[in-house]
């Protein structure tokens, strides 16, 4: 083996018992020191002579490697001048161009989190029954091994639609039959599915301002167009959204609990919606994405028990059992039913029989139930219990139904706060992505589901901190 000297032959080690050639370990030695540093862009390169002499190699040897560094854009053979380091050096594989797509995309939405405190739309990690849950689970895994291989039904596991059918009918005060209920992966699967189904294309939406930022990035995809519609204390405002979007096809809307600002919409809208529905062939898509978990009061009925022909309505396991699951169901009018069984048998089949199975399980046993009274008593506490400590803290706050709100002087940065926050482990959600106009309000939702009253008024001090730093 031999080693070079460093000085003039930038640190190359040749190893003549190695299988790589010559002229390939010189290449690479010399690749190395261009990567980091050692040769400067522009720099001369010895001669094929010099180089040979001091590594004690053929002068073809060298001529060799030099060629496959000209070869890899390493280095540019300048004739008399000798051989230079490239002045710009190629990034290994280029970077590719991203491919033309026919949705405009805002970039990937979120990946795995954490549940930190004052993360928004996550259930409490500690009140999940993670014992029965595996119980319920291990009897579905061993139930489905026994059933034979089989496609299972796209619509979803018969026991479950029932089931959900009489969930709704009992806790929604929404009457639908079994074959209404289509079992998808979440709310997502569920407005992929039935934006498959109608037939909006080209057309305008009604979509509250501020509202899910996911949902009407979904609509665009879907080539409808989404038309901000401001809300208040009532919800959508519907004589508003008429004047805006006149001849809208169609309205998605969180009339239980408005995301992200927490109204029920009232009695009057609900009626005002629907019968600008009935006026056309128009459609209500229902996100009823927290279903019950309504914590001032009972909750308002699901606004498709008022109406069985024009509502499609939405509900996820996401908020009352938990995200990872990623189910949840859509239930249409009957006139829908046959071009939805197409859409879920083609593209957008049930999930799994066995996580399906267990959530049978766990409505049919009376667990779901319990379980969500049990939340809902415990987040009540939890919101009483930082609202208390937001108001020592002297942070003025909002009620919005599962989170509680900060509001922001307009134009501040709430995006810059909430990454702020989070290097302090907390996940507070900016308010401005949630509207999609120039009227942004600027703020901070704090999910009160994982904090546990013990901890609230710590967690708020540190987030009072973090503010205070963050705005002097
Ligand atoms: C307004 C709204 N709808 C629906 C969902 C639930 O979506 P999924 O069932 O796909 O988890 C969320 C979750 O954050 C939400 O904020």
């Amino acid at each position: 083996m031999y080693h070079a000297a460093m000085n003039g032959t930038f640190g190359i080690h040749i190893d003549r018992g190695a299988r790589q050639a010559l002229s390939a370990q010189i290449a690479d030695g010399i690749r190395e020191a261009i990567r980091d540093g050692r040769l400067a862009p522009g720099a001369r390169l010895p001669s094929w002579n010099d180089l040979a002499a001091q590594l004690g190699v053929a002068r073809g040897t060298v001529r060799t490697a030099y060629e496959e560094l000209a070869d890899g854009q390493f280095v540019i053979p300048s004739g008399a001048a000798g051989t230079r380091v490239a002045r710009r050096l190629p990034l290994g594989r280029p970077e590719p161009e991203p491919a033309r797509t026919r949705a405009p995309f805002g970039g990937f939405p979120k990946g795995a989190t954490a549940a930190l405190p004052f993360q928004v739309g996550v259930p409490a990690a500690d009140l999940f029954p993670a014992a029965l849950w595996t119980r319920l689970l291990g009897q579905a895994a061993r139930d489905t091994a026994a059933a034979p291989a089989d496609y299972p039904d796209p619509r979803g596991e018969p026991a479950l639609r029932a089931a959900i059918a009489g969930y709704l009918a009992m806790a929604r005060g929404f009457a639908c039959h079994p074959s209404q209920v289509f079992v998808t992966h979440g709310y997502a699967g569920a407005l992929s599915t039935i934006l498959r189904v109608l037939p909006v294309q080209g057309a305008d939406a009604w979509f509250e301002e501020p509202g899910y930022p996911f949902a009407r990035t979904a609509l665009g995809w879907a080539g409808v167009r989404p038309v901000p519609v401001p809300v208040d204390a009532d919800g959508l405002d519907v004589q508003a959204a008429r004047l805006r979007a006149p001849h809208a096809a169609i309205a998605l809307v969180t009339p239980g609990q408005q995301a992200p600002l927490g109204a029920t919409m009232s009695l009057e809208r609900r009626v005002a919606l629907i019968e600008w529905a009935h006026a056309g062939e128009r459609w209500i898509i229902e996100d009823d994405y927290l279903g019950e978990l309504q914590l001032t009061r009972r909750a308002a009925p699901a606004l498709a028990s008022m109406d069985p022909h024009r509502v499609i309505h939405i509900g996820t396991f996401s908020k009352t059992i938990a995200p990872g699951l990623r189910m949840g169901y859509l239930v249409v009018p009957e006139v829908l039913v046959p071009a939805v069984q197409e859409v879920t048998g083609t593209l957008e089949p049930a999930p799994p029989p066995v996580i399906q199975q267990a959530v049978t399980g766990f409505i049919q046993q009376g667990h779901y139930l319990r379980h969500l009274r049990r939340m809902k008593r415990a987040y009540a506490s939890r919101r009483d219990a930082v609202s208390l400590a937001l108001d020592d803290a002297g942070l003025a706050w909002e009620n919005g139904g599962l989170s509680l709100r900060i509001a922001l002087p307009d134009g501040a940065n709430d995006a810059a706060l909430a990454r702020a926050a989070h290097a302090a482990e907390l996940a507070p959600v900016p308010l401005s992505p949630w509207y999609a106009g120039a009227s942004a309000r600027s703020g901070l939702l704090l999910g009160v589901t994982n904090v546990p009253e013990q901890q609230a008024r710590a967690l708020v001090e540190r987030l009072a901190a973090v503010l205070r730093g963050a705005t002097g």
